[in-house]
């Protein structure tokens, strides 16, 4: 384990030096099976696999989680060997954000609507620390769930527009047997709430079904969604649907399309989303 940001880009020079290609793969912890095929994957194409594990708090809101976030190094450090990881980068906050600290970097229309929403500056952080950790890590190669979409479109779009030497590759969301995305706030669900939560990928599936068999209207499928998810959650804290590559809002399914999801199962926020068309 490294803590050490210079350390850390030493030992990814070092690698380099003798031709390996290096993976990272950012998480903020509490590991479970969804980061561990990112994991995995990276392990197959890069000789030498980061793990970064950072409970990153510029991209938390005042009223959200940082404090209460689920924290098990231990336990994580075990299941990254497990897979095959190389190292694990843990820095400390006052490492990654010194005294003066004043730099954001903001992709400005991926970042609106959906979750940017409703959290605002979340991406600002989310795309500041992963450039930062790119710059630290220097990797030649990252992996990220399509699980949290927007976040992917944000990181792949900063990394065109900035020109950073690193390839972007996006993996599918690991799912538990009822369909619940896997989440490290999953840990915040009690049993019945637990239960309730399948409802999200129950809608996704609904409405993917639908337009499988040929149903293009988006306002259709939402409704169809909608009626799957309403009475099972708290709250549905948005469900739209968004062209795939670019995000902008769709009425027709006329080219690859993701509905996207976020709801309140009991205090607990979930997301998820599913490609359809
Ligand atoms: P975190 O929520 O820990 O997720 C780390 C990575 O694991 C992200 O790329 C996320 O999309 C992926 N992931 C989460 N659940 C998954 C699932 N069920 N299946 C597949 N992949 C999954 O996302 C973050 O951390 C942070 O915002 C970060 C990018 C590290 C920046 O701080």
């Amino acid at each position: 384990m490294i803590a050490d940001p210079a350390a850390m880009s030493a030992w990814s020079e070092a690698a380099r030096a003798q031709g390996e290609h290096v993976a990272l793969v950012p998480t903020m912890g509490a590991l479970h099976k969804g980061h561990l095929s990112l994991l995995a994957e990276a392990r197959h194409r890069a000789q030498r696999v980061v793990l970064s594990i950072f409970v990153n708090p510029m991209q938390f809101g005042p009223q959200e989680d940082l404090a209460k976030y689920p924290r098990d190094l231990a336990g994580d450090l075990a299941k990254a060997a497990s897979v095959g990881c190389d190292l694990a980068f843990v820095p400390e906050a006052a490492s990654m954000y010194g005294p003066g600290f004043q730099t954001a970097i903001d992709v400005r229309e991926v970042s609106q609507g959906l979750c940017g929403a409703r959290r605002p500056g979340h991406f600002v952080g989310v795309a500041t620390v992963v450039c930062k950790f790119f710059n630290i890590v220097r990797p030649h190669v990252a992996f990220f769930g399509e699980k949290d979409f927007q976040q992917l479109a944000v990181i792949r779009r900063m990394v065109t527009d900035l020109n950073l030497p690193v390839e972007i590759i996006g993996l599918p969301t690991v799912r538990e047997p009822d369909g619940l995305a896997l989440s490290s706030r999953n840990a915040y669900l009690a049993p019945p709430d637990r239960q309730r939560a399948a409802a999200l990928h129950a809608g996704l599936s609904a409405a993917k079904t639908l337009a499988e068999k040929g149903e293009c209207r988006a306002s259709v499928l939402l409704e169809v969604a909608t009626t799957e998810i309403v009475g099972r959650v708290e709250r549905i804290d948005y469900l739209e649907i968004r062209a795939a590559d670019d995000l902008k809002p769709l009425e027709t399914i006329d080219r690859p399309a993701v509905m996207l999801v976020a709801a309140f199962v009991g205090r607990t926020r979930l997301i998820d989303n599913l490609r359809i068309g």
